[in-house]
């Protein structure tokens, strides 16, 4: 159908999308009677603390990590409190030290970073590509002989293209951290992500594809990964079969801190967990029912998928021709009523995009001596420099994309109805 300038709803017409939106909390949404039921077990039980009890009773975080190994194919699971915990945890645990470089790309959440910062190695920041997942060619051309590791997010429920991404570390002998905070539920080429790297880490907070409002879990196959992961997680060692026995081995116990999940946490993580595949298969399903209705329209590109099977599709990006056309859609597509916007705007502060992370770009620290950036253990820790357009492509593209949130309660109707608005705002503007 054809419309006129003056139809858009930004210009005064009707809005294409009448039904209400969806806040995008996928599994916040979903929480009912089964996570009400584990949570009052635990209370029942008075048995909060994974570890130990009043008396015994079965422990709900170790129930969620025993499910989530089996799920992913992994040996370990351990259960933290939040993804940023887990990437910290699984840096220590593959051996990333004081003044190593670890890859990661410019487009992700902070904590992604935050985390390298916190075991003092740097960040050293890679391009994404039409994926908006980490480009594997300039992950390896940012390779320097102190390279340590490469985490490797999977953005935006997007699979990374992990098969490269493992080729190259495994050629210049890098651990692997997979991010799946946005991910969690995808997979790459019928593998489960958080099943490829060294180590994978999921986040479980009120945001993410389910939830029991913050927590994480991080997965591995390596013995020692996973010991030192639980020595770092829990300073009082409660994880040992005697807490105070001497080290079975060197490097067994060392100064940890406190990540560790509480039982009403697991609890509803756990009901949680029994949901995840569902809701990623409503979501794909909205994702798919949209995309066909506004597919080929010339003017309007969509972001790379990396595995169409494996795409949590927590959303749906297109690629407008310039920043402008880009701002002036989402503008008319919200108008419409449609939950959409760009992505990148240089004004907007948004943690996901390096330019905004100030912390790194003007290396805040919280003491003078500043580690990693200002410390002798850091080869290039003092010379390295974070600009602005250090990943011109990866702004490149994140200017001139849409955004659409895509809810698993979306019903058919909804989408219908934001592929209807899609549609007239492009047959207006494009
Ligand atoms: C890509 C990515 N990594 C890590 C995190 C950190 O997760 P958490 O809030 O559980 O620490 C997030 C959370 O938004 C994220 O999106």
């Amino acid at each position: 159908m054809k419309y006129r300038k003056e139809d858009l709803a930004i210009h005064g017409g009707p809005r294409a999308k009448t039904s209400p939106n969806i806040a995008m909390f996928p599994g916040g949404l979903e929480i009912g009677e089964e996570e009400k039921r584990e949570v009052m077990e635990v209370l029942d039980a008075k048995y909060l603390f994974r570890y130990y009890g009043p008396k015994e009773a079965p422990s709900k975080v170790k129930k969620l990590e025993e499910e989530y190994a089996r799920y992913l194919g992994r040996k370990h699971c351990l259960a933290v409190n939040s993804c940023t915990s887990a990437l910290i945890c699984g840096l220590i645990a593959v051996g990333v030290e004081p003044g190593d470089e670890v890859i990661v790309a410019g487009y992700t959440f902070f904590a992604s970073v935050a985390a390298i910062v916190a075991v003092r190695a740097v960040p050293v920041i890679a391009e994404v590509d039409k994926s908006l997942t980490l480009d594997p060619e300039d992950f390896e051309k940012k390779i320097t002989p102190n390279t340590k590791a490469v985490v490797a997010v999977h953005m935006r429920g997007m699979p990374a293209k992990i098969d490269r991404i493992m080729e190259i570390a495994k050629k210049h002998n890098l651990k692997v951290v997979e991010d799946v905070a946005q991910a969690n539920g995808g997979s790459f080429k019928g593998k489960k992500l958080g099943s490829f790297g060294d180590v994978g880490c999921f986040s479980l907070q009120f945001h993410k594809v389910i939830t029991s409002g913050e927590g994480g879990v991080l997965v591995c196959d390596d013995d020692l990964y996973y010991t030192r992961a639980q020595a770092y997680h829990d300073v009082a060692a409660c994880w040992r079969k005697d807490r105070f026995a001497p080290p079975e081995f060197e490097g067994e116990i060392f100064f940890g801190v406190n990540f560790r999940m509480s039982e009403l946490t697991g609890a509803v993580a756990l009901a949680q967990f029994r949901k995840l595949d569902a809701i990623v298969q409503r979501m794909q399903q909205n994702r798919r029912r949209i995309k066909e209705k506004i597919g080929g329209l010339p003017g309007l590109d969509f972001r790379e998928v990396n595995d169409e099977e494996g795409d949590v599709s927590i959303c749906l990006v297109l690629y407008l021709p310039k920043p402008e056309s880009a701002r002036e859609f989402g503008e008319a597509l919200q108008a419409e009523g449609v939950e959409a916007g760009t992505i990148y705007d240089r004004s907007v502060p948004d943690w996901h995009i390096y330019t905004h992370w100030k912390m790194l770009m003007e290396k805040m620290m919280p003491s003078e001596k500043g580690c990693p950036f200002n410390c002798p253990m850091t080869p290039r820790g003092k010379e390295i420099e974070y600009t602005e357009d250090m990943c011109p492509n990866t702004l490149g593209w994140l200017s001139r994309t849409i955004h659409i949130d895509i809810p698993p309660q979306l019903t058919d109707e909804d989408c219908n109805q934001i592929a209807a608005a899609t549609l007239k705002v492009a047959s207006v503007l494009l």
